[in-house]
């Protein structure tokens, strides 16, 4: 297994090109099942998440070409109604298949996804959603199978909690469902508004993306389409603090301001420069930083995929920080490693309080999820001496060649093969 060691106290500079979007391209992936047509998809970041759901449509029937920085997917003969076990286990994501499935072909078998290392992760509301569309429902041998022998048609969907893949897969869903559906409290996120541009330049008609209610007239069929993957936010938000933890300076490129504002938002209070520069966004660190508090919540709220990141950052800056987690239960596991390279980080219920020490010291830490090993890089750049992260294979799943990017600003970063 690999692992990527890290010596600190580099002081980063100059520009940083942002990768497409995992958190979108998966559901735009997942929605071209929904048409016979030609996809082109443009942007799309090469993490192994991405080859995970290629493979998962590859298995249904649909031929990909994968081109430099993008990929043509065709969904014109599927062989399958199926996401097996052994795909959706290295990936829950692989739920999103379910909605478009059922849509365009009547049934689906997906394996249930189970929990992950941030929490239980139910998927009723997805469930709800569909059932309420008509379908019917049945949990057998660990698989969820649905099947809408008439036909999905609209609903009114109030979703007790905005999730971001229910939100998804439930417009996916009602886009060929016969009649109008209504999805209250509908998540907000700018991944949502990108997959809905590109289901309504496919002919689908929707209205309200990026707002709370989500209003959907089905249509007959879908087209293909040519389609951009937008930025990644949390990918451009991890370079952010990656130049503020090493009192840097970086051009952040192709990232839209708009999508980061909670983020930028806090970095501002802990008195750092950060502001829009052209297509991009400039941060400037010339103190050590204050310390802030921290509460996550859905968007436009401060992301939860953005929470442990932030608090490497807030471990070594002046003052206390209350840091809250309020979407997924444990989603701290990054607090004990981060403690064995010198933190004062004390866990009550859902809050981690943070009081910020002067410097760090590089340590062996393990990666627990994806976000947890960006923090651990982060926390390993402003650190004196080696830290060296093992199970990173979480990097991979959602960071695009992030050694070789962090190299290019001036970290000293490299990856090795674990023993044998
Ligand atoms: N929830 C339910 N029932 C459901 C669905 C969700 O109770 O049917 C709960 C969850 O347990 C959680 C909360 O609702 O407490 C929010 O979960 P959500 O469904 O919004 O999360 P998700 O759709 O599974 C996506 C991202 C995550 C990101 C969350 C929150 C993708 C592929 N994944 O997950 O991304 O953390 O939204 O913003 O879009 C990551 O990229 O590292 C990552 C984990």
């Amino acid at each position: 297994m690999d692992k990527i060691i890290v010596k600190g106290e580099k002081r980063l500079s100059g520009e940083v090109e942002i990768s497409g979007s995992k958190n979108s391209a998966l559901p735009i992936l997942a929605s071209t099942l929904l048409s016979a047509g030609d996809h082109t998809l443009l942007n799309v970041p090469n993490l192994a998440d991405v080859t995970t759901i290629l493979k998962l449509l590859q298995g249904l029937g649909a031929k990909v070409t994968k081109e430099k920085s993008g990929c043509t997917v065709s969904c014109s003969s599927l062989s399958s109604c199926e996401a097996p076990y052994d795909l959706v286990k290295t990936m829950r994501a692989s739920i999103l298949v379910l909605g478009p499935l059922v849509s365009r072909f009547r049934e689906a078998r997906v394996s249930l996804p189970g929990g992950c290392a941030i929490g239980a992760r139910p998927i009723n509301l997805h469930l709800m959603g569909l059932e309420r569309m008509g379908a019917e429902i049945q949990i057998e041998h660990g698989y969820v199978e649905v099947k809408a022998k008439k036909g999905l048609h609209g609903a009114r969907i109030p979703l007790e909690i905005p999730t971001v893949t229910g939100t998804e897969n439930l417009m996916m869903a009602a886009v060929l469902a016969e009649g109008t559906t209504v999805i209250e409290n509908a998540a907000r996120e700018p991944e949502i508004c990108d997959l809905a541009q590109f289901l309504i330049k496919r002919g689908a008609q929707i209205r309200g993306a990026g707002t709370g209610t989500l209003v959907i007239e089905g249509v007959p069929r879908l087209n293909g389409g040519e389609y951009t993957i937008m930025p990644d936010r949390i990918e451009a938000g991890t370079f952010l603090i990656a130049g503020a933890i090493t009192q840097g300076d970086l051009l952040v490129k192709s990232v839209d301001y708009s999508t980061l504002e909670a983020l930028i938002g806090k970095l501002t209070e802990a008195g750092i420069e950060v502001k829009p520069d052209g297509e991009g966004i400039r941060l400037r660190v010339s103190s050590r930083v204050k310390a802030v508090d921290i509460k996550t919540m859905p968007y436009p709220g401060f992301p939860t995929d953005m929470q442990a990141q932030m608090m490497s950052l807030m471990v070594i800056s002046k003052g206390l920080s209350v840091i809250t987690e309020t979407i997924f239960e444990s989603r701290f596991t990054h607090v004990s490693e981060l403690k064995r390279m010198g933190a004062d980080i004390k866990i009550q219920g859902n809050h981690a309080i943070v009081q910020g020490v002067k410097q760090l010291s590089g340590a062996p830490v393990m990666a627990s999820d994806l976000r947890a090993s960006a923090c651990l890089i982060l926390a390993g750049l402003a650190a004196e001496g080696e830290t060296e992260i093992s199970r990173i294979y979480h990097l991979d799943r959602g960071y695009d060649r992030i050694e070789e990017k962090l190299s290019q600003l001036g970290a000293e970063i490299r990856r090795v093969k674990d023993r044998p």
